[in-house]
């Protein structure tokens, strides 16, 4: 039997396959785009030939950030900003760009965020630079579109009668956290493994947080600012993430139409170099160590070619991003 470790600080996810991947030994600067506690930022700047640019949407963590500038100085910049203006950043001689996707250990623990079902009170469940919480969508949303969030974010089976008895509750009290577990858990039947919230929680804060969005477009912003040569890592945490990532590269890394009868057309352009096509995976031990860690996926790619548009993955993710541009007043 194994015992699970419980955490009370953020340990990095698939840190040293991370580290392998990026060969920081060999200098540059590289972008976190996911500072987080600092735990890639930190291994990174052990190199002294290495500059790392940091962002995070959350300003909880400048007092991380703070530590790692005293001891590193201009090697190390910090930015308050979401990665989708990741374009705002400039900078020479760019190594690597990371994004560690998903929450961090302390915004799962701080209570008063709403992040987990484990939370009690108000719904709020926002990382930070967000537009609204999620309390509004409980209270505001019309059942129809909760359903869809539920439905294609959450991946949720029971998402209909969860819906529906969210519009027949709000009628009478505020939803709150322990509320919504409450509605849940009289739908679904407790299975052994995940507990009954974890998808819909799943669904709303994709929702909240506009992440589908800030995916797609912090992927595309990552490559036009990525020099030739140079490498993308990006460890995710649930199956949406996981496949617009798993597309991104794919789709612009395969020569599709391979005939040699047929003209090469710039859809065949390769854009990336793929070398390993599926993702790496934490090993049994850091699963024992750090249990959030089971669902991490590592996917990388080194980039060859200058000047895709990104049409297919656009237009391939637009149902998703339809649900995130769902309106209150719908
Ligand atoms: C899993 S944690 C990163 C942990 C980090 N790699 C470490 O080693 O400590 C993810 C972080 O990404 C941040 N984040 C998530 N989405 C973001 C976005 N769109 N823009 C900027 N930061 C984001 C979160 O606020 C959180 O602090």
């Amino acid at each position: 039997m194994t015992a699970t470790i419980h955490l009370e600080k953020h340990f990095p996810v698939l840190l040293n396959e991370l580290v392998s991947i990026i060969s920081p030994l060999y200098g540059g600067t590289f972008i976190d785009c996911t500072f987080g506690a600092g735990g890639y930022s930190k291994k990174i700047l052990e190199e002294t030939s290495n500059s790392v640019i940091a962002l995070d949407r959350d300003s909880s963590v400048k007092g991380s950030a703070l530590q790692l500038y005293s001891k590193y100085k201009q090697r190390f910049k910090f930015y308050n900003i979401k990665f989708s203006d990741l374009d705002q950043i400039k900078s020479d001689n760019i190594r690597g760009i990371i994004f560690d996707l998903g929450y961090s250990l302390s915004q799962i623990s701080d209570l008063d965020r709403g992040i987990s079902f484990k939370s009690k009170g108000i719904l709020d469940m926002r990382m930070g630079l967000n537009d609204f919480s999620c309390d509004k969508v409980i209270s505001k949303m019309s059942q129809q579109n909760l359903y869809k969030i539920f439905k294609y974010f959450g991946e949720e089976k029971y998402a209909k009668p969860i819906s529906k008895k969210i519009e027949q509750l709000r009628k009478n009290k505020k939803i709150k956290t322990e509320n919504l577990v409450e509605i849940i858990e009289s739908i679904k039947k407790n299975k052994r493994g995940k507990h009954v919230a974890t998808k819909i929680f799943q669904a709303l804060r994709i929702f909240v947080n506009n992440e589908v969005s800030e995916l797609i477009n912090g992927l595309i912003k990552a490559y036009n600012i990525l020099p030739i040569g140079s490498v993308m890592a990006v460890v995710t945490f649930h199956s949406i993430e996981d496949k617009i990532v798993k597309y991104f590269f794919k789709e612009y890394s395969e020569t599709k139409n391979s005939s040699r009868y047929l003209p090469k057309s710039s859809s065949n352009k390769k854009y990336f170099n793929v070398t390993k096509r599926k993702p790496i995976t934490p090993s049994f031990n850091e699963i024992r160590i750090n249990h959030p860690s089971r669902s991490g996926k590592l996917r990388f790619a080194f980039k060859i070619e200058d000047g895709c548009n990104f049409k297919n993955f656009i237009e391939k993710f637009s149902y998703l991003r339809e649900i995130e541009n769902l309106n209150f007043d719908d």
